[in-house]
């Protein structure tokens, strides 16, 4: 079971936890996140399996500052101003991933785009101190609701993790606002803790009500990330002229003629798998293989969302 810890004592066992690729629960103003430093893949993938969400939508980052901000998202004028006027807050700004940003990609499930956020409290200063991003998704396991005290994220998560930092009840009680900002249009992709009467106030202009169905849309994948190679399932040998993207210890038939192999996990470690994933997919890619092979994964735990995101790649494209 997880240690509750209040936030004074909280505070250094929390960065020793992130510090070495742990999960932690901790306070917002909004709801509690299950967090992870941004940067470690297997990290992130650790924030999937004790959600067991069956596919990875993309997550939100949390920054303690707008340098951190701006070294891995680009600010047009519009998203300065929101910034400025409602961090920190319960406010999520979608924007353009920056060159080099060292944002995993199971963050951002290899989106060009990232959800951006400056938490109050707590998780800022925890972020201030680990000096790098977190991964924060609500604390709660996927199809529950999300935890606004310490007591619930126990009741719903409490086995699976080591540390909770409770802050007492949230303030706000609901998830933050996320808006997309484009070239033409701010479009609110959730609602929640900034309406968007005080986003159109602050900055003089019309926003766009996408309502939950612009959400859906970062977890279609394949639409996304659509991958010029084919993606072959399941593939028991290896064609002609085909990259195979491997699993465990074992190869298929034909694995020595593939263009190029890579593997998700030697061991067959479904968190470093998770971790390896789309780097290895867009690796595969480049090779200019016409199709990717591949191997066998077992339909359980994480590997669950690891198939569901390599069928959206082998969907017929277009087909979404
Ligand atoms: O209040 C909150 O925002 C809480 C606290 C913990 O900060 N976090 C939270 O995270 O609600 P999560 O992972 O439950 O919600 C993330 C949402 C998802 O609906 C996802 O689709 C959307 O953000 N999202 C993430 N990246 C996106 C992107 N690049 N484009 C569009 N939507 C994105
Ligand atoms: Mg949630």
């Amino acid at each position: 079971m997880a240690r509750i810890l209040p936030l004074e004592q909280a505070f250094d066992p929390a960065l020793d936890i992130l510090e070495a690729g742990g999960v932690v629960a901790l306070p917002t103003e909004t709801v509690y996140g299950l967090a992870a430093d941004a940067t470690n893949g297997e990290a992130v993938a650790r924030i999937f399996e004790v959600k067991g969400r069956p596919r990875f939508n993309p997550l939100i980052v949390h920054v303690s500052d707008t340098d951190m901000a701006q070294r891995i998202a680009v600010f047009d004028q519009a998203s300065m101003l929101l910034a400025g006027g409602f961090w920190p807050g319960p406010l999520t700004l979608v924007l353009p991933l920056r060159e080099g940003h060292g944002i995993h990609p199971l963050v951002t499930a290899g989106l060009d785009t990232v959800a951006i956020r400056m938490p109050r409290g707590f998780a800022r200063e925890v972020i201030e101190e680990l000096g790098r991003p977190l991964a924060a998704p609500s604390a709660n396991s996927s199809g529950r609701i999300s935890p606004t005290s310490a007591s619930a994220v126990e009741d719903d998560i409490g086995g699976k993790i080591e540390l909770i930092c409770d802050g007492g009840r949230t303030t706000i009680g609901v998830e933050s606002t996320i808006v997309k900002v484009e070239p033409t249009a701010l479009r609110v992709l959730r609602p929640g803790g900034v309406t968007a009467g005080e986003i159109e106030n602050a900055l003089g202009v019309r926003v766009t009500r996408g309502g939950d169905k612009g959400v859906e849309a970062p977890g279609m994948l394949a639409s996304h990330y659509a991958p010029g190679a084919a993606v072959r399932l399941n593939a028991t040998e290896v064609g002609e002229g085909e990259a195979l993207l491997a699993f465990g210890p074992k190869r298929i038939d034909g694995a020595d003629r593939a263009v190029a192999v890579l593997n998700l996990s030697e061991k067959g470690h479904m968190r470093e798998a998770a971790a390896n994933l789309y780097a290895h997919l867009q690796a595969l890619d480049r090779t200019g293989a016409k199709t990717i092979a591949v191997e066998p994964i077992p339909e359980e735990g994480l590997c669950e969302a690891i198939n569901d995101r390599l069928r959206r790649a082998a969907a017929p494209r277009g087909d979404v």
